[in-house]
């Protein structure tokens, strides 16, 4: 059998080295390593033989294959190659490999989701500045200069009186200073703060949402959040209104909703409160009225604002807000 084999591999090796053109090189292909072909049929024979002599046979086939196998390849870019004939092996029946598409980032994808609630409800979206005056972002919100609320938001300082933006509240002033009421505004942006951990990073997005009118009352704010939450994490979902403060509404809130992972029985997410904080709210302040110049014994509003990641990683469950602007493929890849 080994006789065999040499003999093979020689007659093999001397038919691809004066082989001249493709159809040449298939049927030798074909003779020697088709499926039929002659060192198949030898290696089938293999296991007749006896029991000493088989690892070594088997061992000198593979060898023997692998050599004619290179042989062939060798053969085939110098006839290819030489020739320019590539096309001779290229196969059109192959499928193509489909070209990687992009897609949305989930911060865009959730804003667009919340932007579309709130436009059905009958909102306008608007945009603004995220390198902002202090009178914006700060002043005219009713913090005034050394104000202690100044404090619950690290500030990025431009210069003395222009601020990076740290939530998108700034709206309310430019667009009430601008339009008369009615009127029912959200405004989506890019916000910053100086602080970085699994649940902050310095740059965020944030929607804020505000409706001025005659006659608007606290259950207008409860009905439309409630709305909100309904669409966003579905029909059931109960809400809760903590008294809190800001300095821009009066009397304010904090929302939470029914924890979205346990349905509110309580599990790690929610540190086993069975709520989950996503918002602040309230009746806009008639301080915040004089600085624009509506009547507060006219006119009354409400206002809220959310930030978008914190959404986000509730409707996709994702612990770790750094994520998102990590640009890790694998991460992105999932939406
Ligand atoms: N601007 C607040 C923040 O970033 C959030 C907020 C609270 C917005 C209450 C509101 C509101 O419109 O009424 O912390």
């Amino acid at each position: 059998m080994k006789k065999k084999l040499l003999e093979l591999e020689k007659n093999a090796l001397k038919a691809l080295e004066i082989a001249d053109d493709p159809s040449e090189l298939e049927k030798i292909r074909v003779t020697y390593l088709g499926k039929k072909g002659q060192l198949t049929s030898i290696m089938k024979n293999v296991g007749e033989l006896p029991k000493s002599e088989r690892p070594e046979a088997g061992k000198l086939a593979n060898i023997i294959k692998s050599n004619i196998s290179k042989g062939f390849e060798e053969a085939r870019d110098r006839i290819v190659i030489g020739k320019g004939d590539q096309a001779a092996f290229l196969d059109v029946t192959l499928p193509g490999r489909e070209p990687l598409r992009g897609h949305l980032h989930p911060i865009t994808l959730v804003i667009k989701e919340m932007c579309q609630i709130f436009a059905r409800m009958g909102f306008t979206v608007v945009k603004g500045p995220n390198v902002e005056l202090d009178y914006y972002n700060f002043e005219a919100l009713n913090f005034p200069k050394d104000h202690p609320a100044r404090d619950m938001q690290d500030t990025l300082y431009v210069s003395e009186n222009v601020v990076l933006r740290t939530h998108t509240s700034n709206m309310q002033v430019r667009i009430m200073e601008a339009q008369k009421p009615p009127l029912s505004v959200i405004a989506p942006g890019k916000v910053y703060r100086r602080d970085s951990d699994v649940s902050h990073t310095p740059m965020f997005h944030q929607l804020e949402g505000f409706l001025v009118d005659k006659d608007v009352s606290f259950g207008d704010l409860k009905g439309t959040l409630t709305s909100f939450a309904h669409q966003m994490f579905g029909r059931g979902t109960a809400l809760r209104f903590r008294p809190s403060f800001f300095p821009f509404t009066e009397p304010s809130a904090e929302v939470d909703i029914q924890c979205v992972l346990c349905g509110g029985k309580g599990c790690r997410t929610c540190s086993h409160t069975g709520w989950l904080e996503i918002l602040g709210s309230g009746m806009i302040d008639p301080e915040v009225f004089r600085f624009v110049g509506y009547d507060p014994e006219v006119y009354s509003g409400f206002a809220f604002g959310m930030g978008f990641e914190r959404i986000a990683m509730l409707k996709y469950g994702i612990d770790d807000i750094q994520l998102f602007f990590k640009n890790d493929m694998r991460f992105l890849r999932q939406f």
